[in-house]
């Protein structure tokens, strides 16, 4: 049987438990070029299907090395090609030769003008199934995995980082170097990650350190002082941090995501450097997802809710706990904004707006949106203000503990739910979140009294979060934008997140310099929370400077943010 709409790993068959990578990097061809070899929970036999993605597959053996029969078949639009093979009886894993192809979508390949420095740098993204364009697997998060050796052969002048415990480096042939790592803890596949630059660290507390290329390092350093102070809220909303050490790398600012938890070392767009630690909500993001998403993981795409819903509920309770409750209300209160804007484009397409989906047939990337993670986030508070604080999170603590390393779908927390809490999923009718489309008339509101406050025209912001928040809040028509800029020098600020809410604002207004303003946004981030609202209201009003943008931009931009501009663009006939 078929365990996860997105993978072709079958339950009847060997699961693996752990895999050995070894890799080296061919800056010129753009593909990585190596083995890997998969090693079985329990010796099998017959078929094992694997998930692949334009891989070329050199030759399959077992692990002694005697060829095996296997089959890579045609290529299905979402979910890549099957790769069978034909185990004999007893047999313990498959070694595999192949090469990952220069448009595998996990990975991106940027030249050395993209880079601060000027050095040539390779990243991997592998959330949501994306990890199967990097190597030969069972692609799905109900087979979590050990990595017992990987080995990336690099440029010496580079270094690769994993998501993972460094073992050392190793000198390799001429001008390469053998950066080898290995992973103790069992992960799903999505988390399997990795970075080639020139990079360099600072230390941020014993456990923590920040990476980034040389010029950006010290800045990183200050951003995130208060990392090891996230990490110790954490722990004691949550229980201890499993994973050993939290690092944070920062990508180039093509990284299309804001941030991902890849375990030990989270993933950060450079876009997060606002200079006043302003968007380090992202950090305590990734940091939750330690334990909602890492430790316990979503079984599916269906169950994604699992993963981010809980984070951003946990994000905030960090957040509380470091800076109070007025501090989470108010980024509870852009959040709702950012759900309302997500719901609305969605209209068409309800379905996707459940937090337990049926993905079959859909691409996860193109479901992907902030309901799960806001309604998500919406369930939660109701379950947590039904049931009382105390007892909603020994149920928290009691939950994590349960599922510790383990993928888990949306029916798995209910029934446990009901075990632990009876009644309370009733009581907060909690499958109106979870089954119907949309947001209950009656979800939770955030109470910030600052938001109030602000949107009545009754205070100044205070702070870059209130100043959010009030954007978030004006009619581009009930203002003087230019006024507005002047008063609190938002086209220069560095942060995108106020920016880009400034820039959206122009557009609407029909603002002249609007078409300028989003134009150096978009040059200068691949981040695609950005990118989407800037393209979709820029393609309508503009969509002859949209398109020639996009042109300028694109190779600046994560195929998957490509594919994701290029979808808003033909929607609004800017592009063909
Ligand atoms: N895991 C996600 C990013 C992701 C999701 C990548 C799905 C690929 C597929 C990450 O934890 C995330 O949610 N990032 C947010 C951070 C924000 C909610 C603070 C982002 O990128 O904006
Ligand atoms: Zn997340």
């Amino acid at each position: 049987m078929r365990l996860d709409p997105h993978s072709f790993a079958d339950s009847g068959q060997p699961q693996t438990r752990s895999i050995d990578l070894e890799l080296r990097a061919d800056f010129g061809a753009r593909v990585l070029e190596g083995e890997v070899a998969l090693h079985f929970r329990s010796p099998g036999a017959g078929p094992l299907d694997l998930d692949t993605r334009d891989l070329s597959v050199r030759a399959v053996s077992a692990l002694d090395g005697t060829p095996l029969r296997h089959e890579l078949s045609a290529p299905e639009p979402i979910l890549g090609a099957r790769l069978r093979v034909e185990l004999p009886a007893g047999s313990r894993g498959v070694r595999i030769r192949y090469a990952t192809s220069p448009a595998a979508t996990a990975l991106q390949w940027l030249d050395p003008s993209q880079t601060t420095g000027k050095q040539p740098f390779l990243y991997s993204q592998s959330q949501p199934i994306h990890a199967r364009s990097l190597a030969p697997l069972q692609d799905t998060p109900r087979v979590r995995v050990i990595v017992g050796s990987a080995r990336f052969t690099v440029p010496s002048r580079l270094r690769a980082l994993m998501a993972a415990a460094a073992r050392g480096r190793e000198p390799g042939s001429g001008d390469e170097a053998v950066d080898t790592f290995e992973m103790p803890q069992p992960v799903p596949p999505y988390l399997l990650a990795f970075a080639v630059g020139d990079l360099s660290s600072r230390q941020l507390s014993s456990r923590c350190a920040v990476w980034a290329e040389p010029a950006l390092a010290d800045a990183a350093a200050a951003e995130f002082a208060q990392v090891e102070d996230m990490l110790r809220a954490a722990e004691k909303l949550f229980g201890p941090y499993e994973w050993d050490r939290y690092d944070v790398l920062v990508m180039p600012p093509s990284f299309p995501y804001g941030g991902m938890e890849n375990p030990r070392l989270t993933f950060v767009t450079p876009s997060i450097l606002a200079g006043d630690r302003s968007l380090v909500n992202v950090i305590a993001h990734e940091l939750a997802h330690a334990w909602t998403g890492n430790l316990v993981s979503n079984a599916s795409a269906n169950d994604f809710w699992l993963n981010e819903g809980f984070t951003v509920y946990a994000e905030r309770r960090i957040l509380e706990s470091l800076h109070g409750r007025e501090a989470s209300e108010l980024h509870a209160t852009a959040g709702l904004h950012d759900l309302q804007v997500s719901l609305e484009r969605f209209a068409a397409r309800p379905e996707l707006t459940r937090l337990r989906t049926d993905l079959r047939g859909v691409d996860p990337d193109e479901a992907y949106s902030t309901v799960p993670y806001e309604k998500g986030y919406l369930l939660l508070r109701r379950l947590e203000e039904t049931a009382g604080r105390p007892a909603w999170d020994e149920f928290l603590r009691d939950y994590l503990g349960t599922f510790r390393f383990q993928s888990i779908t949306t029916q798995d927390f209910l029934e446990f739910l009901e075990a632990r809490l009876p009644g309370l999923a009733a009581r907060a009718r909690a499958l109106e979140f979870v089954d119907a489309p949309g947001l209950p008339p009656d979800a939770p509101l955030p109470r910030s009294l600052r938001a109030e406050q602000l949107r009545r025209g009754e205070t100044d912001p205070a702070n870059p979060t209130e100043l959010l928040v009030f954007l978030q809040g004006l009619a581009p028509d009930s203002v003087d934008l230019r006024e507005l800029d002047a008063r609190f020098g938002l086209s220069s600020r560095r942060s995108l997140e106020l920016r880009h809410t400034f820039v959206l604002l122009q557009l609407r207004a029909g603002a002249p310099e609007a078409v300028d303003s989003a134009r150096r946004v978009l040059l200068e981030t691949g981040r695609m929370r950005y990118l989407r609202p800037l393209y979709t209201d820029l393609s309508r009003r503009h969509p002859e400077a949209a398109r020639r943008i996009y042109e300028e931009a694109r190779g600046g931009y994560h195929a998957i943010a490509r594919s994701m501009v290029e979808s808003v663009l033909k929607e609004q006939g800017a592009l063909r």
